[in-house]
């Protein structure tokens, strides 16, 4: 497959250096100025993180956690992850595991983690995409991933996209819902459950732009 080459301004603008990402990697990474804040939540932790796509988030989470395991299906976007995490000199603090997160023996061969950070595949797929979470039509499941890693952890921080109906979240665990602006544009929500919320309730992380 050919791999379009990304703009470099527009790499370092959202994720902070000359990192390797392609068109795919570059739209589903979250930006550095969310990421730093998402990751925030995990400092000290032994973090499981699913999925690595090129790995941004798992530059801020290497940052404050004391261990990552990353589990990532795509050998490429591992490979752009692997590139990524050296240029940040943050290579030797990951553990990259290759497979599918759903996969039961790949998750219980993974190294011990007291928590959990969800970034499923929310890419539009199509002019009549609807963004789902009950029957999530991303890749894993939403709604599969957050109960398989619930059963492991109480930690668990997911992000999801801003135009999923919330109606859909009633009767999660008790969680935090996050809704993370960039100015003025809702860009993203982020559930956190466990030890990782402030409390059952609604808070607003903004960027100023
Ligand atoms: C939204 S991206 C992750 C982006 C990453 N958090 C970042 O900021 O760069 C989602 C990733 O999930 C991967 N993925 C899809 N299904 C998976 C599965 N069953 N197990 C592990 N990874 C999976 C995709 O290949 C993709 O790279």
């Amino acid at each position: 497959m050919k791999i379009a080459k990304m703009n470099p301004n527009a790499i370092r603008m959202k994720y902070g250096d000359d990192y390797t990402a392609d068109e795919r990697t570059f739209m589903m990474g979250i930006d550095q100025r969310f990421a730093s804040a998402l990751a925030e939540r995990f400092r000290g932790r032994r973090v499981l993180e699913t999925c690595t796509g090129a790995g941004f988030t798992t530059i801020a989470l290497a940052r404050v956690a004391s261990r990552v395991i990353t589990v990532e299906i795509d050998r490429s976007h591992q490979a752009q992850a692997k590139k990524n995490l050296q240029r940040a000199g943050l290579l030797n603090s990951v553990e990259f595991v290759s497979g599918s997160i759903l996969d039961q023996s790949l998750l219980t061969g993974l190294p011990p983690f007291d928590a959990a950070f969800l970034d499923p595949d929310w890419a539009i797929t199509g002019p009549d995409h609807v963004y789902r979470f009950i029957h999530s039509n991303t890749q894993p499941p939403a709604d599969t991933l957050l109960k398989t890693m619930l059963e492991r952890t109480e930690n668990v921080a997911i992000v999801l996209p801003p135009l999923l109906d919330i109606r859909e979240l009633t009767g999660l665990p008790q969680n935090e819902r996050q809704k993370l602006y960039l100015g003025e544009s809702h860009e993203l929500y982020c559930l956190y459950f466990g030890k990782l919320a402030a409390g059952a309730c609604e808070t607003v992380y903004r960027v100023p732009v």
